[in-house]
């Protein structure tokens, strides 16, 4: 015990507040000036504060959701806001065709990206799992098996660039969370997915970096009609979460963790690096040359 607090925890203690005050060092808007960047589910929440910002920035912006005029409503306002372009195209994210053929057009009127931002989610009330297996598989075609084909076809571009794929997941992608099953079953899939795609990047040398964004609650208005009267937890603001996301993605990083508990940001890091220093230990078995 005497170790523990002794040594350990003030090791501790500085190891977190180095991490803290590193983190977002080194960020500059200027960053994404100019830049190519996709948000999906920009009609509102989130991605909508993703793309004002990004606007602001003065980056190229491509939003897709399903309302079109929702939508329309967000690529006038960051032509308010300075962006250098900004174009959207309607559809939904359940049509696997349609996430192709996305990137595909956002290539034509874009001519690259730097930037893939994977934000949208079906839409998801807090209930007991019982038999819906139907919902199960919407969650996973909307939440993750079109991440996946967006991811794919946005690589060669991305490869180009030296580009980056952002990934926001949320708590329930780390941690069990009960009333969302097959929504957190989604997220954990992500988390699997490009997770181990970073590794293989890293594995061939290939630049394009994967940010993973642990978000907890936060006060959009779908997240805020859902726990309505069954959860009680503070949410943080979406506006400043939607700039975290920008920042972590523009510096690379392999997390990000947002949520307005410290104990459980520290949590989050730490649990990173326990699995880390596994995945590391694992990764020394591996001999690519033969693949
Ligand atoms: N808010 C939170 O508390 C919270 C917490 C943790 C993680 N997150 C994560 O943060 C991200 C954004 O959440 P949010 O609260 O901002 O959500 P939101 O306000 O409900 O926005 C969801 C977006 O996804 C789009 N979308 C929904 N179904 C779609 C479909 N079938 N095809 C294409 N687009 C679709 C919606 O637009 P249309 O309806 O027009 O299609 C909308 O633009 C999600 O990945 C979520 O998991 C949120
Ligand atoms: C899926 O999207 C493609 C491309 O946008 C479209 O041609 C096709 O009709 C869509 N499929 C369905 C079932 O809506
Ligand atoms: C991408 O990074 C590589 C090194 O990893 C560098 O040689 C190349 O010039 C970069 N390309 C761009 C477009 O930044
Ligand atoms: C990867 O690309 C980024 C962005 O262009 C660049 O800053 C970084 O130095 C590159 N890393 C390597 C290892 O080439
Ligand atoms: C990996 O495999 C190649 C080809 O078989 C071999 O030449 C090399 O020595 C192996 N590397 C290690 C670290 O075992």
């Amino acid at each position: 015990m005497a170790f523990v607090k002794n040594y350990l925890l003030p090791i501790l203690g500085i190891f977190l507040a180095y991490y803290y005050y590193s983190a977002n060092e080194g960020f500059r808007p200027e960053m994404l000036q100019g830049k190519k960047v996709i948000v999906t589910g920009a009609s509102k929440g989130i991605g909508k504060e993703i793309a004002y910002h990004l606007a602001k920035m003065g980056a190229h912006v491509m939003v897709t959701a399903r309302s079109e005029e929702a939508l329309k409503k967000t690529v006038s306002d960051c032509l308010e806001y300075g962006a250098a372009s900004a174009y959207y195209i309607a559809g939904t994210m359940e049509n696997m065709t349609f996430a192709e053929q996305f990137v595909a057009k956002a290539e034509k009127i874009m001519g690259g990206l730097d930037m893939l931002i994977l934000n949208h989610v079906i839409e998801t009330s807090l209930k007991l799992f019982t038999d819906d297996i139907h919902f199960v598989r919407k969650s996973m075609e909307v939440n993750y098996l079109s991440y996946v084909v967006l991811s794919v076809a946005a690589f060669p571009m991305l490869k180009k660039s030296n580009g980056s794929i952002v990934v926001v997941s949320s708590m329930a992608g780390k941690t069990a969370c009960p009333l969302i099953t097959p929504y957190s079953a989604s997220k954990f899939a992500l988390d699997g997915f490009f997770s181990s795609i970073r590794k293989e990047y890293a594995m061939t040398k290939v630049n394009v970096s994967v940010t993973l964004c642990i978000l907890g609650l936060i006060n959009t208005d779908s997240a805020m009609e859902a726990i309505s009267g069954i959860l009680n937890l503070e949410a943080a603001p979406k506006e400043d979460c939607a700039l975290e996301i920008i920042k972590a993605g523009a510096l690379r990083q392999e997390e990000m963790y947002y949520d307005t508990s410290w104990l459980v940001r520290t949590s989050l890091l730490l649990n990173h690096l326990g699995r880390n220093f596994m995945e590391s230990l694992s990764l020394r078995y591996y001999n690519i040359t033969n693949l």
